[in-house]
């Protein structure tokens, strides 16, 4: 018998396999194709990576881009939200600083959660999304001992804000503000199954708060499965440390052959080079043509692509997002690669706030989605009796 309604049925062999390729709901911010990347609302994120990170948000959660005066309307709006309780500050201070930053980052969410939530999703996604940038420049700041947090000044601009507080030491603020304006639009979102996305969905369907939904989005991203891999590729091209390609070939084939992992290639849903990599090439050989390590992510994105190309069982051989997003970090003067992490969750919390949006206000007619309760088949669970 077929169903036209059936889209796909499950084998043995398909379980614990981490649910990949079945579909559990529906998407309505951006798409994943295997050879085109990932699009906004239909938009290429090439096209995208140009425009206002605040216009894309407001693509986000409207599913239409701003006209000018929407968008200013918007980003007054979301400048207008910004403001964090003193005591996050305080609270943040009082934290371990051997934590990792994705640790604070989790904890500095239910703080903001907790002083200063309106138990509203809309209200408290926009109020996260406008918060978030203070409270991540804070993490920084306080966490590696730059100083105390650095008064906001949310009429700059989402971004351009974020850079006045992180206040970088020695850093160059104009190239900085340049790049993480295209790294935050390139970061927001990405399909519905990654799995922070899948994470903060499912907490928000018990209908936890936002704040609640997104620590546990970002417990999801802090690992090195996830979002810590931009973290670690910078370790990778530091390591490799040679951008001779003769070299270099002979490193990646060493690696291959001990089954090493090649940090930045590859992707569950891609199968060709991911456009936020290309993107991300391109802000590379602008701002920064010179730096060493740069020009090792270069001759990886060659070198790396020609080596794992040669064995049939690799499905994706080309460049992810993470490829080169720290070593581009790196040459803007973020030296500390355990931060990266929060960049990335800075500018996903965006995504994933709009989705919690639209599964909790908006599908089923404005039902929302069913609380997530899937099955794991039972094994080694023979009847057994006592005595
Ligand atoms: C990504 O941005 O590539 C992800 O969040 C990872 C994924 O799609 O699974």
């Amino acid at each position: 018998m077929s169903d036209s309604n059936v889209l796909y049925s499950i084998t043995e062999a398909q379980l614990n396999t981490g649910l990949r390729g079945f579909p559990v709901g529906t998407v309505r911010t951006s798409r994943v194709s295997p050879t085109e990347g990932v699009s906004y609302v239909g938009y290429p994120i090439a096209d995208l990576s140009k425009l206002d990170p605040e216009a894309v948000i407001y693509l986000m959660f409207n599913k239409e881009l701003p006209s000018d005066e929407q968008l200013t309307e918007f980003k007054a709006n979301l400048a207008g939200r910004a403001a964090v309780d003193e005591s996050v500050f305080k609270m943040l201070a009082q934290l371990p600083k051997t934590g990792h930053p994705m640790e604070w980052l989790i904890n500095g969410l239910t703080l903001l959660g907790m002083t200063g939530k309106t138990g509203d999703y809309y209200e408290d996604a926009l109020n996260l999304i406008s918060r978030a940038p203070a409270l991540i420049a804070a993490i920084f700041r306080i966490r590696s001992g730059w100083g105390d947090p650095i008064a906001s000044k949310p009429e700059l601009g989402l971004v351009e804000n974020f850079v006045h507080m992180l206040g970088v030491p020695g850093g160059d603020a104009e190239r900085l503000t340049r790049q993480l304006r295209i790294f935050y639009v390139l970061h927001m979102d990405h399909g519905g199954g990654n799995l922070s996305t899948f994470s903060g969905k499912a907490v928000a369907s018990g209908l936890a708060d936002i704040y609640s939904s997104m620590a546990a989005a970002m417990a999801g991203l802090s690992g090195p499965r996830h979002g810590k891999a931009n973290q670690n590729c910078l370790a990778f091209v530091q390591e490799v440390g040679t951008a001779d390609h003769a070299a270099l070939e002979e490193v990646i084939r060493g690696k291959v052959a001990r089954r090493e992992l090649i940090y930045g290639f590859g992707h569950a849903v891609l199968r060709a080079e991911d456009p936020r990599a290309t993107i991300q090439y391109a802000v590379g050989q602008e701002l920064y043509p010179e730096d060493p390590l740069f020009q090792i992510a270069l001759a990886l994105r060659t070198v790396a692509v020609k080596v794992l190309k040669e064995n049939p069982r690799i499905s994706n051989p080309y460049p992810n997002v993470d490829a080169v997003s720290g070593t581009l970090l790196n040459a803007a003067g973020l030296l500390d690669s355990d931060y990266y992490t929060t960049l990335f969750g800075l500018a996903r919390i965006a995504g994933i706030a709009a989705q919690i949006v639209d599964e909790r206000l908006n599908f089923r007619g404005g039902k929302g989605v069913a609380i997530y309760r899937c099955s794991f088949k039972a094994e080694n669970q023979d009847p057994r009796r006592l005595g």
